[in-house]
C-alpha cells in the first residue's frame, strides 16, 4: 500500500510503498477512502504535540473507508461495511483513561490514517448513513465527536439554551450544527465577516467578529440576555478563556477543548468559582459518542477535498485558516 510517514518537521510529505497491514484477532482491515485534518495534525507534524512521538508516524487520526477483511473472531459478514474509524478505537464506552488516550490514532506511537489501509479493532469503527460521502464520515472521529461531547457530555444542551462557539473551524462548525439541531440558540464568532455570514446560514442567531470586539465574552453575555450563555465551546485556550468565562452565566458550562492560543497561561480562578462555572476538560470521546454523534444526522461542512497526492497542500490550506468546517483528503475513489 501507499502511506505517508512523517519525516521531520518542515519537510515535504511524500507517500512511501509498504506492506499491507493484516487484521489480527478481533480486528478489521479497512481500505481507507477519505481522511480529514484537524488542528492536532499540524502540531503532531511540527512535533509540538507534547510527549514523545514516533519519528516516522503515519499522520492523521480521522478516516473512513470500507471493511475488506476480518481477523479471527470477527464475523466475515462485516466485510463491505462502510465505516468511520474512532479517534481512540480502544475506547468503546465508559470512562476515559491514560491507556485509552495512548491509543489515539496519528499521534504518539500509534500510526494514523493517511494510508491506503489500516487494521483496527472491529469494535472501534462505526457505520454511517448510506447517502453520506466518505469525506463526511471522516469528518466525525475527532471534530464531530469533540463537538458532541462538549455539548452533551455534561448536563446536555436543551432547547432554548444559548451556546457560544468560537471560530468556524472543524469543532466549532460541528458544535454550531449540533446545537441548532438540539433547538439551542447559537452565538457564532469568527475573525471573518464572510465566514460569519456562512455561520448565519447554518442557523447562528447572533454573530461577533472577535477581531473587532475584544471583549466578545461580555458582548455574548449581553446578547444571550439573562445572566449569560449556557454553554461555551472554548477552542482558544489561555488567550480566550477569560472572555469565555465572562460570557458564561453562573452555573453555565465551559467546555475546554482547544489550544489555539497555546497550551498554558494564567487562569481567572476567581471567575470560575464566583460564577460556579462548570469548566469541563474534553478529550474527544468514545466509540459510543461517535455512534451518538453520527446518529444525530448532521451533515458536516466539508470546505475542500484534496487528492491523496496533495497532502501537503491540504495541510497548507488548514494552516492558512481560510477554511470553514473540515479539510479532507480523498485517499481512493
Ligand atoms: N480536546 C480535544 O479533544 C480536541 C479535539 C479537537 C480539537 N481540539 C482543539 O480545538 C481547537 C480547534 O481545533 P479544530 O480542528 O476545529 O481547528 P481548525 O479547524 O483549524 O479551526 C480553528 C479556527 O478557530 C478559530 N480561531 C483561531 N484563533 C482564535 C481565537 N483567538 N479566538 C477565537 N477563535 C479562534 C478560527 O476561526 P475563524 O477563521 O472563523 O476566525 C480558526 O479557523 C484546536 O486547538 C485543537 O487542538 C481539541
Amino acid at each position: 500500500m501507499r502511506a505517508y510517514r512523517l519525516n521531520g518537521a518542515g519537510n515535504p510529505l511524500r507517500p512511501v510503498d509498504e506492506l499491507d497491514p493484516r487484521p489480527g484477532p478481533g480486528q478489521v482491515l479497512v481500505d481507507l477512502k477519505a481522511a480529514t485534518l484537524n488542528y492536532r495534525d499540524t502540531i503532531v507534524r511540527d512535533d509540538r504535540y507534547g510527549g514523545e512521538q514516533k519519528v516516522d508516524l503515519i499522520p492523521l487520526s480521522d478516516g473512513a473507508g470500507i471493511i475488506t477483511d476480518a481477523g479471527e473472531g470477527v464475523p466475515r459478514a462485516r466485510i463491505g461495511e462502510r465505516v468511520a474509524i474512532g479517534f481512540m478505537p480502544g475506547w468503546t464506552e465508559g470512562s476515559f483513561s491514560a491507556a485509552k488516550q495512548a491509543g489515539a490514532l496519528g499521534g504518539g506511537f500509534v500510526d494514523g490514517v493517511l494510508a491506503e489501509r489500516i487494521a483496527v479493532p472491529a469494535t472501534g469503527v462505526v457505520s454511517f448513513p448510506d447517502g453520506w460521502s466518505f469525506e463526511e464520515a471522516a469528518a466525525y472521529p475527532c471534530a464531530g465527536v469533540t463537538a458532541w461531547t462538549c455539548l452533551f457530555g455534561g448536563r446536555g444542551v436543551r432547547p432554548g439554551d444559548t451556546v457560544l462557539v468560537e471560530g468556524t473551524g472543524g469543532v466549532s462548525t460541528f458544535a454550531l450544527q449540533f446545537a441548532r439541531a438540539a433547538g439551542a440558540r447559537v452565538i457564532a464568532m469568527s475573525s471573518s465577516d464572510e465566514k460569519l455570514a456562512r455561520a448565519r446560514e447554518l442557523g447562528a442567531e447572533a454573530l461577533i467578529n472577535y477581531r473587532e470586539v475584544s471583549d466578545w465574552g461580555v458582548r455574548a453575555a449581553e446578547i444571550a440576555g439573562g445572566d449569560g450563555v449556557d454553554f461555551v465551546v472554548e477552542v482558544g485556550g489561555s488567550g480566550t478563556l477569560d472572555q469565555a468565562l465572562a460570557a458564561a452565566r453562573p452555573g453555565g458550562e465551559v467546555a475546554l477543548v482547544g489550544v489555539l492560543t497555546g497550551f498554558g497561561g494564567p487562569v481567572n480562578t476567581g471567575a470560575i468559582l464566583m460564577k460556579a462555572i462548570n469548566l469541563r476538560g474534553v478529550y474527544v470521546g468514545s466509540i459510543a459518542d461517535l455512534r451518538a454523534a453520527i446518529n444525530a444526522g448532521v451533515r458536516p461542512i466539508i470546505d475542500a477535498v484534496f487528492p491523496f497526492l496533495e497532502a501537503d497542500e491540504a495541510f497548507a490550506h488548514l494552516r492558512s485558516g481560510h477554511h470553514r468546517g473540515k479539510v479532507a483528503i480523498r485517499i481512493a475513489e
